[in-house]
Order: C-alpha cells, then structure tokens, then sequence
C-alpha cells in the first residue's frame, strides 16, 4: 500500500481529483468505480471544477457505485443514485446511460446482486476504485465479519453504520436497514483502489488498519492484500499512526 499524506481535507480532496482526472484523461475507455458520504463531497466537487475551467471530458468514462440503500427510490434525496446525480453526473458530460448503480428497488435483490457482477464483468472490470473507510473498518457497506470472498450483495447494515448515516436523515429510524453492496472480493478485483480518509474521528481506525494483518474483523485491513491500493490520508487521520510510530 502506498500511502500520501495530505495536509487536511481540501488538499486530501484535491489529490484525489488530480488522481482520478489523470486515469481519465490517460485511459480509453476507464470504468470508475465510485463511492457515496461525505469523505468525496470536496474531491467531487474538484470534479467539477475541473470539468468547467479545464474541460475534462467525461462522455468516454463508466461508472460503477459500490453501494445503494434497499427499499429508497432512485429520485428519493436520501438515494446514493440522487447524491450522484447532485455531486457529479449532471455537472459534467458522462453519458447518464455509463452511470450505474445497483437498483435498491429491485423486487429480486439476489438477481440484482448477479446483474451487478455481470455488469462489472461486461465492462472490462474496475480501473479505479474510489473508497470511503467506516468507523467500523468497513469498505463499501461491507461490514466486519464479511468474508473475503463475498460478491455484490444484500446486507443487514449494522447500529454503528445506520447511526453514521443518520444525520442525512430526518431520524435514526428512517435510515434504511440494508443495502446492496460490491462485496470484498468485486473491490478487491479492481485494478487500483484508492482509499480517502480524513479527519480525527478517522485516525483510531486508520491506524488498526495499518497496524493489523489482514483480517474479516476489519474489512479495509484486506486491502494490504491488494497489489495496488493509495491511501490519501490527511494529518488528523494520521495523528494516531505518527503518535504510535505505526508502519506498515
Ligand atoms: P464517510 O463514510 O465518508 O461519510 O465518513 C465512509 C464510509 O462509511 O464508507
């Protein structure tokens, strides 16, 4: 893994977007894969930016999400498909029919699940794989304990992740109890991955990542099993790691 520290969260953001403008500007045809909450909000938003004042052009990229929430309608405000809709697709030039997300609507989750993989496969696989980290170690809505070899599937989130998230909704008992996610082994598929982790509320979980072996307990911790995972951490997620001298 190969970690660069930023300086705090704008200029984590802004690396991230250099990142990713790079792999588009380079690739053919690049398929991204995205992620929803709060940590890509600036690195999105520098997406846009880019787009109006240089004219990064997105009609040749493919998006895939790693997640949706069961159960909320695709134009519902609280739907990961309308958050990408606002943060990025309707500000730049990708074709809406490139963007994909799994149908949390679907009145066949598992057959969803299935298309979801086949959809990834069919596109030639990941090239950049955008990550949030949970405050339970999670990647994606992949929670501790799921196996390393899970797929796209449907999952029960758990307290901590439903509390996380509440603050988008109007309360702790709106917030979905599932979703569909990428499993571990569709994320460690891809062929980079590049994890964003701010702010001090990060830094306990950032630190048992670098510091563990690789374990189900702590999904992020299987991506030291990745041959090409960037960490962007910014100075208050670090502040454990430099404290505990952790290396990794
Ligand atoms: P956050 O969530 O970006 O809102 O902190 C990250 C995650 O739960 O994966």
């Amino acid at each position: 893994m190969k970690l660069i520290e930023a300086k705090h969260y704008q200029d984590m953001s802004q690396k991230a977007a250099r990142f990713i403008i790079e792999k588009v500007n380079r690739l053919p045809a690049p398929v991204l894969g995205l992620a929803t909450g709060g940590t890509p909000l600036a690195t999105y938003q520098c997406l846009r930016e880019d787009h109006e004042n240089n004219g990064t052009s997105y009609k040749h990229v493919y998006t895939v999400n790693l997640d949706e929430y069961v159960g909320v309608a695709p134009d519902d405000n609280n739907s990961y498909t309308y958050y990408m809709k606002k943060q990025l697709f309707d500000h730049i030039d990708i074709p809406p029919s490139h963007t994909h997300l799994p149908d949390g609507m679907a009145e066949d989750l598992e057959a969803e699940c299935r298309r979801y993989e086949s959809l990834i496969e069919r596109l030639g696989g990941v090239d950049l794989q955008l990550l949030g980290l949970g405050l339970n170690g999670h990647i994606g809505f992949n929670e501790p304990g799921t196996p390393f070899s899970s797929e796209t599937h449907t999952v029960e989130l758990t307290d901590s992740t439903r509390e996380a998230n509440a603050r988008y909704f109007d309360s702790l008992s709106s917030v979905p109890s599932q979703a569909v996610t990428m499993g571990i082994s569709t994320i460690m598929r891809s062929k980079q991955i590049l994890l964003l982790v701010s702010g001090a509320k990060k830094a306990d979980i950032l630190a048992k990542l670098l510091s563990e072996e690789p374990n189900e307990d702590t999904p992020a911790s299987l991506l030291k099993m990745h041959q090409d995972v960037v960490i962007i951490a910014d100075s208050d997620a670090l502040s454990i790691v430099k404290e505990r001298g952790i290396t990794y």
